[in-house]
């Protein structure tokens, strides 16, 4: 994802942006240092850069064959969704009714999916009422609430979502829990056929994909299932699982993905509709954490965020996120690097971030760390555990990649 950073590709968006930042009371600044110098507080500075989110929207919108819909879930900051807006997506994946009611509010017109396969009877009465017509369901049960709570409604688009075969290169399995089987995908597909508007069929190969193939491989299985089924398909959402960057997980380009994705398709779904549903790869670019070391002890910093902040996934899956450290006093950068373990500020013993994360020998108290990538799965998961929580939300209007 190369070409989504700085440089060329945001010469192409500036004009998006004043819509961009309509989120109220979201302070905007030309660089981080500014964003810091104002931020007079012991919590976490959660950091957006609306230029990148855009940037990696037009890659999408531009080169993938099919309609890009955003995953709510994966970052629902109203800075975020706007900013998807005015670069020109209008589709969101919900996955309930609080994030149909946050679209509904924040960017009232816009198409929504409700691909979550176990929903709530409520949220699937509400979803109808607010004009969802597209719903995911992996089990009869699921596919009769979805009938039953929509009136049986003419109209409906009924995602089928299939587990896929384990290995398909992603860091984040995504069909241990949801999808049907091959086996028993015939019998639902048979079942849903006459109920449906249209049919479709979804998937998630996990996040982070770092495979291509592995959505031509998930297309070719959705493909059997169809075929065991002896139904006619309308649409194929092929999901999220689009990789971004860390250190020590260089994906290769994303036009390998689009392309692998639209030869799959044209192969085995010719004429269908054509979804997919990104998340991590449209904004984790845009999005940082600036936490504060509180406290340093050897190779340990002891951080005012962590793994019941923005940190979940640095500590339970062991995520490396890149970081920089942002010098307290503006003294010179030190030369020699260090390889640190991060712990956050909870009393809990798993508030405890594995790293190793690489930055400067002479780390310590009071300097701030930013700790890139987490424009995905970062502030969206944060807690108010142990009362260490943050509201401080700002953007940067600096497009460019800095130092990590
Ligand atoms: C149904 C669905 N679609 C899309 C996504 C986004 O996935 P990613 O961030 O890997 O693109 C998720 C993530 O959990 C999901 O559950």
């Amino acid at each position: 994802m190369q070409q989504v950073i700085g440089g060329p590709a945001l010469a192409a968006v500036p004009s998006i942006l004043p819509d961009a930042y309509g989120a109220p009371g979201l302070p905007v600044f030309a660089s981080l240092d500014e964003a810091l110098a104002a931020h007079d507080s012991d919590d976490p500075l959660f950091v957006l850069y609306p230029q990148r989110i855009a940037a990696a929207a037009e890659l999408f919108l531009n080169g993938f064959a099919g309609h890009t819909m955003f995953a709510v879930k994966v970052n629902p900051h109203p800075a975020v969704l706007r900013t998807l807006w005015a670069a020109g997506v209008r589709d969101f994946d919900v996955a309930s009714a609080r994030e149909i009611a946050l679209i509904q509010d924040i960017l009232p017109g816009a198409g929504m999916a409700f691909m979550h396969p176990v929903k709530p009877r409520r949220a699937i009465r509400a979803a109808y009422e607010a004009g969802v017509r597209a719903f995911a369901f992996d089990s009869a049960e699921e596919l009769r609430k979805i009938i039953g709570e929509t009136g049986g409604a003419d109209d409906l688009t009924l995602y089928l979502r299939l587990a896929v075969p384990a290995g398909g290169g992603a860091l984040m399995d995504l069909s241990g829990k949801f999808g049907a089987s091959l086996e028993g995908a015939a019998e639902l597909l048979r079942a849903a056929r006459p109920m449906a508007a249209k049919l479709g069929l979804t998937f998630h190969v996990g996040s982070q994909c770092m495979d291509p193939d592995a959505y031509a491989r998930a297309i070719a299985h959705a493909r059997a299932a169809a075929d065991g089924a002896g139904v006619a398909v309308d649409a194929l959402d092929v999901g999220g699982g689009f990789p971004s960057r860390y250190p020590g997980m260089e994906p290769v380009d994303m036009g390998e993905y689009f392309a692998a994705i639209e030869s799959a398709a044209a192969a085995h779904f010719p004429g269908c509709a054509l979804m997919a549903e990104p998340g991590r790869a449209l904004v984790a670019e845009g999005g940082s954490t600036c936490a504060r070391i509180e406290l340093r002890r050897g190779r340990d910093l002891f951080l005012n965020d962590g793994s019941y902040g923005s940190l979940y996934d640095a500590a339970n899956f062991a995520w490396r996120y890149p970081a920089r450290l942002i010098a307290r006093d503006g003294r010179a950068e030190c030369e020699e690097a260090g390889e640190y373990r991060f712990f956050g500020p909870t009393c809990d013993s798993a508030d405890r971030m594995e790293g190793p994360f690489s930055l400067p020998a002479d780390a310590g108290e009071g300097d701030w760390i930013e700790i890139g990538q987490l424009g995905a799965y970062g502030q969206t998961m944060a807690t108010r555990f142990n009362g260490y929580y943050s509201d401080a939300t700002v953007a940067v209007l600096d497009g460019a990649r800095q130092g990590f």
